[in-house]
């Protein structure tokens, strides 16, 4: 009898105690794994151990959590994070401060700093940092991506404050299904080749309310990526959001639903701007930018079919085929007084290029914008400046 009664009570203690749906978690605190995050001592092999076993650990126990405390500064040389992990979802915390190398032979040959590769469901979020310390390599070219995700399917990067990379901030390929939002991205202006957020053969990517200021592109959206959103992000000083450049020595690239809206641009290089190089092939098709406010931006709205520095596809009559391309409601002022250039290719052109209530001011004194475009069809409304350019098609 009291065995019954035993039992019946453990089995309404397990009821309670077992896995559920709500959001229980599993620590791995890279401190317990022997991280001191004191700033000087390289702490990567602490990070790997914790990782190995976050990656082990079952869904069951709680979402299995890789832990980076708060109050502490932790070195980590070129890592790499690997899965496939046992849970469908996995989180790692950063409430500390993440550090790179200043001395750019613990590099090595290395060419990106942290990589997660074939992690699917990884979230990424918390009050911290990842700075990458980045002045020491802006003045060589070598090519260190600070944070790089490959084939990680559900990502999710929330919250994080990243600074100075050496090169790229966040770069994501062959990635399904990511979500960004609320993160915060600075470097100087004058850094070289320091785009925000680089996104290849990517798809169904969502990306808002983020703040990205540093020298290269905010976002630019390159080869073999569709259906990214990009909303509410304040873009400048930078690049700007950019599709491509594509087609580069001759190759077929195609870039096809990106749709940005609510965005600013505050004294960036570019605001809105499709590149594609002379001899390539390949589409940037069904692309639109609206509500955009622009201050100051040297290139407000710009395409450029015929990109070709180095003059090596002078002779060539390919292009990338650019269509379908609107933007709507883009106001402000432009610190150049040519607000709109769209520049297409002899051979091909862009069709169906539509503008549709742009108001864009020189932010010069006394001094008008103007547009240029060769080879253009499409429409335009309700322009300043005006834009009469586009033939109708
Ligand atoms: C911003 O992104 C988050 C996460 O992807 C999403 O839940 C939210 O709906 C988005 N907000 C807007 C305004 O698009
Ligand atoms: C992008 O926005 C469109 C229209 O609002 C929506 O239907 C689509 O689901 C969004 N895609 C992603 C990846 O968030
Ligand atoms: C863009 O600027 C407007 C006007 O200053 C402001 O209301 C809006 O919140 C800004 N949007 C973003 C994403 O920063």
């Amino acid at each position: 009898m009291q065995g019954i009664v035993l039992t019946i009570l453990l089995m309404i203690f397990m009821l309670i105690a077992s896995p559920c749906s709500c959001a229980r978690t599993q620590v791995f605190d890279v401190v317990r794994y022997g991280a001191f995050g004191n700033g000087k001592t390289d702490d990567s092999q602490a990070f790997l151990r914790a990782w190995s076993d976050m990656c082990k650990a079952s869904r069951a126990r709680g979402i299995p959590t890789l832990v980076i405390p708060r109050g502490k500064v932790f070195q980590l040389k070129p890592v790499a994070f690997l899965g496939p992990c046992n849970s469908n979802i996995v989180l790692v915390l950063v409430e500390g401060t993440i550090i790179a190398p200043v001395n750019t032979q613990e590099w090595k040959d290395k060419s990106m700093w942290i990589q997660f590769s074939n992690v699917n469901g990884l979230s990424i979020t918390g009050n911290g940092n990842i700075d990458g310390q980045g002045s020491v390599w802006w003045k060589s070219c070598f090519p260190n991506k600070a944070l790089h995700f490959n084939n990680c399917n559900g990502l999710q990067l929330t919250k994080l404050r990243h600074l100075n990379s050496p090169r790229n901030h966040i770069s994501i390929s062959s990635c399904n299904g990511v979500h960004i939002s609320h993160l915060n991205i600075f470097a100087p202006e004058e850094s070289p080749n320091t785009d925000g957020i680089d996104i290849s053969t990517s798809r169904n990517i969502e990306i808002n309310n983020s703040v990205i200021q540093t020298g290269d592109d905010c976002i630019a959206i390159n080869e073999g990526s569709s259906y990214i959103n990009v909303s509410s992000v304040a873009c400048g000083p930078g690049h700007g959001i950019s599709i491509g450049s594509l087609g580069q020595n001759g190759k077929y690239e195609t870039v096809e639903e990106v749709h940005v809206r609510d965005c600013n641009f505050t004294g960036t290089q570019n605001g809105a701007r499709i590149k594609t190089w002379k001899g390539g092939s390949g589409y940037a098709r069904k692309i639109t930018f609206e509500n955009i406010r622009v201050r100051n931006s040297q290139n407000p709205i710009i395409i450029d079919q015929n990109y070709d520095p180095f003059g090596t596809n002078a002779g060539s009559q390919k292009a990338v085929k650019v269509s379908d391309v609107t933007f709507k409601d883009v106001r402000g002022t432009a610190a150049k007084e040519l607000a709109i250039d769209l520049t297409c290719s002899q051979g091909m052109g862009c069709t169906n290029i539509v503008l549709d209530e742009i108001d864009i001011q020189s932010s010069i004194p006394g001094k008008r914008t103007y547009s240029h475009c060769d080879n253009v069809h499409g429409t335009a409304r309700a322009c300043n400046p005006a834009v009469p350019c586009v033939a109708s098609s």
